[in-house]
């Protein structure tokens, strides 16, 4: 007589045991897997400029918690400005309760912390609910801002934030992608209404058409036969067009409002840019039309990291609220756009992608050893293209 007891965490690390019986006599025939319990990864214990960046070989490996998570062996990991701000303690306050909603932890329980939004790489374990990915897949995301990032070998995800890897890039190329495209994804497509079958006969303006978010905005509107403005600096002119913008305006020539005027009026407006600029911008606007104007730059982090979560959920309620209400009454609709990871929206953006309609923009890579360089470049701003760190340059497990 035999059976077999089977205790399975997920479906690549199952702790299996198998029994049989002869007799009075037990035997054990199959072990366990041993797995393993530290990586390498750059983490930060405070926050601070970029002497709190420290590579170690002893970083927590990462852990399946529910069964709908997976563990992405990092192949290359994309920086973003986003990155250097939160190395500086931005957006800690709303995070931490994000990370421990009972408060139970002390303050600081953050750390380490492990930095980068971007991913590209290869699964290497899935939990019992996974079913649309496989150990071995070559994948990509965009990570959310509470869990621990992707400038380690290792980085666990739910599986709704994971998407199957575009196959026309590599991963370098890739790991330049997922953060701006789900940001431009949540801010066009959720917050705005727009989709590849209503933006044909549309006119979009971008504010702050060069950089990261800016580039994959353009790109993804030309596809979906979009007419594209975009202001920039006068350098940034070439680069634009050579992504599909047709009209382009530059900022470092004098004030943008006069230009942009004398244009047509617009659908929707994206601005990345902020501050002054909801002073005019929203005139430029189709009035009464459904017209949408986003603003990616939002005092929210801010007010809770400043005022505390409550008052600062309260004052960020009601900034937002009275500028809605303010524009509505003259026919615009004012929202705010939020950076949202999202497998599906990844998944659309990958037949985009491997359509060839959209291509990585990535300016500079940096090996795994170069981290604080990769760092001092984005401080520096002004670039043409991603930022991104070759984490391995092996996509096996
Ligand atoms: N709400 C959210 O969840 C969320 C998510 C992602 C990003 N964001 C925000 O969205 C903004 C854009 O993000 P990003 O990653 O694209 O930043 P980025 O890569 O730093 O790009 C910003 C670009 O704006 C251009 N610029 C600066 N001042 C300008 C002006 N007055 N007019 C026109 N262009 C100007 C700069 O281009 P030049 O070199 O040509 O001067 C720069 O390339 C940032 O403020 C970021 O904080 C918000």
């Amino acid at each position: 007589m035999g059976f077999r007891w089977l205790l399975r965490l997920s479906k690549a690390q199952s702790v299996t045991a198998s029994f049989c019986w002869h007799g009075s006599q037990r035997r054990l025939f199959s072990a366990t897997i041993v797995r393993r319990t530290i990586m390498s990864a750059w983490v930060v214990d405070k926050y601070g400029s970029n002497d709190v960046l420290r590579f170690t070989k002893n970083a927590s490996f990462p852990v399946i918690n529910y069964p709908n998570e997976v563990i992405v062996k990092v192949c290359a990991a994309g920086l973003n400005p986003l990155d250097v701000s939160m190395r500086g303690g931005y957006g800690a306050a709303t995070l931490s309760m994000k990370r421990d909603p009972l408060n139970i932890q002390q303050s600081g329980s953050e750390f380490p912390l492990i930095l980068g939004r971007d991913v590209s790489g290869v699964i290497m374990e899935c939990g019992l609910d996974v079913k649309y990915f496989r150990e071995r897949d070559e994948v990509w995301a965009a990570i959310p801002l509470w869990k621990q990032g992707s400038l380690a070998e290792f980085v666990v995800l739910s599986a709704n934030e994971v998407s199957h890897k575009p196959k026309s890039l590599t991963h370098v190329e890739a790991a330049s992608v997922p953060y701006v495209a789900t940001t431009a994804w949540s801010a066009l497509v959720n917050t705005g209404g727009l989709s590849k079958d209503n933006c044909g006969n549309k006119r979009i303006l971008i504010l702050g058409g060069s950089g990261g978010v800016g580039t994959f905005a353009i790109q993804m509107l030309k596809a979906w036969g979009a007419h594209v403005t975009v202001t920039c600096s006068r350098n940034a002119e070439r680069f634009v067009r050579g992504l599909g913008a047709d009209c382009v305006v530059d900022y470092t020539a004098g004030p943008v409002e006069e230009p942009l005027s004398a244009l047509d009026k617009f659908d929707l407006i994206l601005d990345n840019i902020g501050g002054d600029t909801e002073c005019w911008a929203l005139n430029l606007l189709k009035p009464w039309s459904g017209a949408k104007y986003v603003a990616l730059v939002t005092p929210f982090l801010q007010n809770t990291d400043r005022l505390g979560i409550a008052d600062g959920m309260m004052q960020t309620a009601a900034t937002m609220a009275c500028k809605a209400l303010k524009h509505i009454v003259k026919g615009v609709h004012y929202r705010w756009g939020f950076f949202a990871p999202s497998g599906p929206a990844l998944d659309e953006i990958r037949d985009i992608v491997d359509a060839g309609k959209i291509r990585a923009v990535v300016e500079e890579t940096f090996s795994f050893s170069q981290v604080p360089r990769a760092f001092e470049k984005m401080e520096k701003g002004h670039a043409r293209g991603k930022t991104v760190v070759q984490i391995s340059d092996r996509a096996d497990l």
